[in-house]
């Protein structure tokens, strides 16, 4: 198929052997662009470029920084210039706070936040030679304020929004852009272990579209699906103080619990 619907000729994803990426990996193979794919599973991902032609497979850790680096290099040799990545792997442990867990929360910060900025330092260099390029990377509203059962996850995701901030405002006059992605709740293996209501759960196929449809124009964010992040974005204008009454009360939290 003609490369006529994306602006981009090369883009690499983590986290594609499931979920959103993978989805994303499939709609923009079938559109004809080039696609390099990562995650740990090597199995699932040549499943996947079995499955769609113009998918090539570069299985990796993120949180080995030289494993990241030697994929990116390896992808702009074999499929040229990465025009645009989407850093997206990540990993979700629910927990509450009393069951905060040090090993937990490093095993996050590795793989949500250092994963990103392992790809990130990866591509740069690349990008900044060219004089153009676009960083992409899966963080959520859960890193717009602290949620229950989140103590492991909020804080990866937050670190993300501001590591964005700090990114937008410096690369653009390299030339490159920065979107931070943002999804409510997506149907995917991360979220299927969930045992709390999830408002508005998307399909991977739905939000895989969002993103590709809003990512051309290269906003900052990408948030989705409006109905939860226009409440979540409310939230924001509080004052913490106000906000974790507000949280405590909905939730039901302010009585000590029954042991
Ligand atoms: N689903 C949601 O409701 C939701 C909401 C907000 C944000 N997000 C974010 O969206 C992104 C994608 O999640 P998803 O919902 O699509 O979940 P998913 O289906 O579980 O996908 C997670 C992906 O990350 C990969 N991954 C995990 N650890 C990795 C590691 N150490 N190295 C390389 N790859 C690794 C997994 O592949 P392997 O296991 O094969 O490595 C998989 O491809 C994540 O960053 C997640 O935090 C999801």
């Amino acid at each position: 198929m003609d490369n006529t619907a994306y602006p981009w000729k090369t883009v690499w994803i983590t986290g594609a052997s499931t979920g959103i990426g993978r989805q994303l990996a499939l709609s923009l193979a079938a559109s004809g662009v080039k696609v390099a794919v990562s995650a740990r599973s090597a199995g699932k991902l040549a499943e996947l470029a079995a499955g769609q032609s113009g998918i090539s497979v570069y299985p990796l850790d993120v949180t080995d920084r030289a494993a990241v680096a030697a994929a990116a290099a390896a992808i702009a040799d074999e499929m040229g210039g990465i025009d645009l990545a989407i850093f997206n792997a990540g990993t979700w442990h629910p927990s509450e706070a009393v069951d905060l867990d040090g090993a937990k929360a490093a095993t996050s910060m590795a793989v949500n936040y250092l994963g990103v900025v392992h790809g990130i330092e990866a591509v740069l260099p690349r990008m900044r030679q060219r004089g153009l390029g676009h960083i992409a990377f899966t963080g959520s509203v859960a890193g717009y304020r602290g949620l229950p059962k989140s103590c492991h996850y909020g804080p990866t995701k937050a670190a993300l929004i501001n590591l964005a901030e700090t990114l937008s405002i410096e690369l653009k006059r390299e030339g490159i852009s920065v979107t931070i992605i943002n999804p409510g709740f997506v149907d995917t293996p991360m979220t299927q272990v969930n045992d709390f209501p999830m408002p508005f759960l998307m399909t991977p196929e739905d939000a895989a579209g969002t993103i590709l449809k809003r990512l051309p124009r290269k906003p900052f964010e990408i948030a989705f699906p409006w109905q939860l992040v226009r409440q979540l974005k409310f939230t924001q204008l509080l004052p913490a103080f106000l906000y974790i009454r507000l949280i405590r009360r909905l939730l039901g939290l302010n009585a000590k619990p029954k042991t």
